[in-house]
């Protein structure tokens, strides 16, 4: 079990939807601590690296003018074993097939438009850090809660 960080994207989708507070709110409820936050609007360079390996997929250019049609929200959270935690609770790709009670089970529908970005594994959760934040954009800080949240053994108390 370790410490780790990991990026979500809040997708043009959520930001048209009204959704980016109940997005953020599950990570809170769940005990992930919010380290980064800011609004941008994704540029075409940085999704041809973003999403290098689906490059020659058909839906590549589909993808980059439906992640640059408005801003989008970026945060990482942190946690015990965030980036697995982060995925369960946004659900599979597609909507329609995702788990009743994720985020896109809830709200999605579509295999495409699915509200959300999580980080995959903890090196391209890294690998995307970087390319959005600056290191004085993340904040270390002590959360309140951290003691109920977890265990003295789990905070290396
Ligand atoms: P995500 O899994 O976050 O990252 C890749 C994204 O590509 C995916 O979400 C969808 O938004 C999009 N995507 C995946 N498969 C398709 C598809 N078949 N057609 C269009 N978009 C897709």
């Amino acid at each position: 079990m370790s410490m780790q960080r990991t990026v979500v994207l809040v997708k043009p989708d959520g930001l048209q939807r009204g959704l980016i507070g109940e997005i953020m709110h599950r990570f809170e409820r769940k005990g992930l601590k919010l380290i980064g936050l800011k609004m941008m609007r994704l540029t075409d360079e940085l999704l041809d690296t973003w999403y290098a390996h689906h490059k020659e997929k058909s839906f590549f250019k589909d993808l980059k003018a439906f992640m640059t049609w408005t801003p989008i929200v970026a945060m990482v959270w942190e946690g015990q074993e965030a980036v697995s935690a982060v995925r369960k609770i946004v659900g599979v790709t597609k909507g329609y097939d995702a788990e009743a009670g994720s985020i896109r089970g809830d709200y999605a529908m579509s295999g495409s438009q699915n509200l959300i970005h999580a980080s995959d594994e903890p090196d391209n959760a890294n690998k995307e850090i970087s390319l959005i934040f600056k290191g004085e954009e993340l904040f270390e800080y002590e959360n309140a809660e951290e003691c109920l949240i977890y265990s003295d053994f789990e905070r290396g108390k």
